[in-house]
């Protein structure tokens, strides 16, 4: 595996694998790699001739007083994670190579990023968007992997390649979850042993409102359905439990700690 900190390494390495016939698979991240990571990892190795992993904390998508500074790493390890899983080329660029100056260029994608994560982050999915357009820029051509874990995110990363003619496919791939339920998260090593035991509350809560909705309840009962499993687990704090298009969305705190997760509202 070849490790690029530059932006011009990685961009030429890519560039030559495309040269050579290679069709590209890329792997945006943030580090901290967990099993949720690495089924997109294996499947972009197993859907492509070669495939690229970036690991980039980009604070951009961090608001004031989230966890940028204490985000979870483990660089050593995700570089032998990534290679064990096959990756040929893997992006590690420094905050300063990525952002040399004052951004003064970001790119917001209107709609999809509205509400929901949006509404309790207001400047998350702008930093995100503009990340992926450099990462899509950098990388050129290629078949993108993103978890539908962070299911608005897919939303606003599909509309952003739509909207600007990104030479990318965007290829979603299903959620990794613990045995019981809980869905992987580089914030998971943030909750206490009682908070991790009562985690699953959030699948638990999605579970509910598909059987609300399998009933034939409406939008309003089905929310109702998955608030009333999260307000009986006394470590949990709701932050939003919504449906959305097909999809129930979920949003809970855990002290510090907020995770997310989603379901497709039917099986
Ligand atoms: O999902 C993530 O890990 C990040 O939001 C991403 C897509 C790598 C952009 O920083």
């Amino acid at each position: 595996m070849q490790v690029h900190d530059t932006i011009d390494s990685f961009r030429k390495a890519l560039d030559a694998e495309r040269a050579g016939g290679r069709t590209v698979g890329l792997v945006p991240t943030m580090g901290y790699l967990h099993e949720g990571h690495l089924s997109l990892l294996r499947r972009a190795v197993a859907d492509c001739d070669v495939a690229a992993a970036t690991i980039f904390v980009n604070p951009l998508q961090f608001g004031a007083g989230e966890d940028l500074a204490t985000y979870p790493s483990d660089l050593e390890g995700d570089s032998r994670l990534a290679a064990g899983a096959g990756v040929a080329h893997l992006f590690t660029p420094a905050t300063s190579e990525m952002y040399p100056g004052e951004v003064l260029t970001t790119v917001t994608v209107a709609g999809a990023s509205e509400g929901l994560e949006g509404g309790a982050r207001p400047t998350h999915f702008a930093g995100v968007a503009t990340v992926v357009a450099k990462l899509f820029n950098i990388a050129g051509p290629c078949r993108a992997y993103f978890g539908e874990k962070d299911w608005q995110q897919l939303q606003v990363v599909r509309r952003l390649v739509t909207d600007l003619s990104f030479p990318v496919e965007v290829v979603a791939c299903p959620t990794v979850r613990e045995p019981d339920g809980l869905a992987l998260s580089s914030r998971n090593v943030y909750l206490s042993t009682g908070q991790r035991r009562a985690a699953p509350v959030l699948y638990r809560a999605l579970l509910a409102g598909r059987a609300a909705a399998g009933a034939g309840a409406e939008a309003t009962a089905v929310e109702a359905a998955m608030t009333e499993v999260v307000s009986a687990e006394p470590l949990a704090d709701l932050d939003y439990a919504a449906v959305r298009d097909d999809r129930l969305l979920i949003a809970v705190r855990f002290g510090p700690t907020r995770l997310i997760d989603n379901l497709a509202m039917e099986e």
